[in-house]
């Protein structure tokens, strides 16, 4: 059974430091909900809140449309996996597992090593738990280590029996902070697929909180980015990239990251590069400095040519599989460096210490006023200057 979660006008503060304001969230049941944002933006506060390890100074949690800020985490069913699985190395994977179910169903008396020998409504409850271990660890693929103690793990198995202790209690909601950041590249991609796939299985909501923006783009219905202590955006994976609502999140979204170009509005609202039109035009704001913001895929090197186009030198080309990217420096502005993603069968006709022409589809391009925020923009049918 898969649980919502709502999140209205919480704040917190620790001392007079101001971490989270007014976060307002709605969460759909079974959703897979990644939480990103620069380090100490907020978020593992925010997850401890929603468990109940933290109090928030103003604002409700709900589950389940219900309030359960007066319900201590235990009391909130809800799992939670850390970074560090905290698993008790002196235990078995197997007891491990079976802590959270002895903890809720056997008395303080009964969990006595020697009432084990005594008690039949102890044997009687271990054997039902045993069962749902069993369960548990066939779904995660870790029966054939369930005898063993954590040292005996590999990182990607102790996580792996880390959720297994966080499963067995059926939560239907699951909270998970950076839970794969302590394993190795190749491991992490296997366990991506893994949580994806555990996600669809149990069809239980969970909240996800990374730093690697390629984790929350594969992974996640939604994104929700926090910056500065509020909710940047929240919205799918295509949302932020496509549309990114202000340059933090442009920037934070996409690898290699947005190419962001210094530039100007002129009095009709024209986006202009230097002295260029670019066949975008704001559609308000105020003559001055803005931001235009081109992925890197969406930008096409020109031979160098009579149309008017900005210009850039292309310092270095690097393999990277399928594509190869290309950093340039523009040469108007020296300082402003440029990566372009170009497939690797189309790169052999560009040169390092040549100069290109830049070109960009201006409905492509993103545009971020003096505030960050991203402004609206229309195009114009007939392009002056940087084309396709
Ligand atoms: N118990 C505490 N007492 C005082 N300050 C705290 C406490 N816990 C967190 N903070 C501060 O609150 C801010 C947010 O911390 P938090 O751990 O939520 O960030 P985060 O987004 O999870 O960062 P990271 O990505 O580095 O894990 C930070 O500035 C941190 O120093
Ligand atoms: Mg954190």
């Amino acid at each position: 059974m898969e649980h919502s979660l709502e999140l209205e006008r919480i704040s917190k503060a620790f001392g007079k430091t101001g971490v989270l304001s007014d976060i307002d969230l709605a969460v759909e049941p079974g959703e897979f909900l990644s939480l990103v944002g620069p380090s100490g933006c907020g978020k593992s506060t925010l997850l401890r809140i929603i468990s109940g390890l933290e109090r928030q100074d103003s604002g409700q949690v709900r589950i389940a449309g219900r309030p359960v800020d007066v319900l201590s985490p235990r009391a909130r069913n809800i799992a939670m996996v850390f970074q560090n699985y905290a698993l008790y190395p002196h235990m078995s994977a197997a007891e491990n597992i079976a802590l959270p179910l002895m903890v809720d169903r056997l008395s303080l008396l009964e969990r006595l090593p020697l009432i084990r020998h005594l008690s039949p409504r102890r044997k009687r409850i271990e054997a039902a738990i045993s069962g749902e271990i069993g369960k548990v660890a066939e779904a995660l693929q870790i029966e054939p280590l369930l005898a063993r103690k954590p040292g005996q793990l590999s990182g990607g198995q102790r996580q792996r029996v880390a959720l297994a202790r966080a499963m067995v209690r059926q939560p239907s909601l699951f909270l998970m902070d950076e839970p794969l950041s302590n394993l190795d590249a190749q491991l992490r991609v296997h366990m991506r697929d893994e949580l994806t796939d555990l996600h669809r299985r149990l069809g239980a909501t969970f909240i996800y909180v990374t730093h690697d923006q390629i984790e929350a783009m594969t992974m996640s219905t939604r994104i929700a980015m926090l910056d500065g202590g509020r909710l940047a955006q929240i919205g799918s994976p295509a949302d932020l990239y496509e549309r990114p609502a202000s340059l933090t999140v442009a920037r934070f979204i996409g690898s290699p990251a947005i190419n962001i170009l210094p530039a100007r509005l002129d009095p009709q609202g024209h986006v202009m590069l230097g002295a260029l039109p670019t066949g975008l035009v704001a559609s308000e704001g105020l003559a001055g400095p803005v931001s235009l913001g081109l992925r890197p895929e969406h930008i096409r090197l020109h031979a160098a040519c009579e149309r008017a186009m900005p210009m850039a030198t292309l310092r270095r080309s690097e393999h990277h599989g399928a594509d190869r990217l290309l950093h340039l420096d523009l040469t108007e502005n020296r300082q402003t460096g440029l990566i372009v993603r170009v497939p690797q069968d189309e790169t052999g006709q560009f040169q390092p210490g040549e100069t290109y022409g830049i070109g960009f589809a201006p409905e492509k391009a993103h545009l971020f006023g003096p505030s960050g925020l991203r402004m609206a923009t229309r195009t114009l049918p007939a392009r002056i200057g940087a084309a396709a």
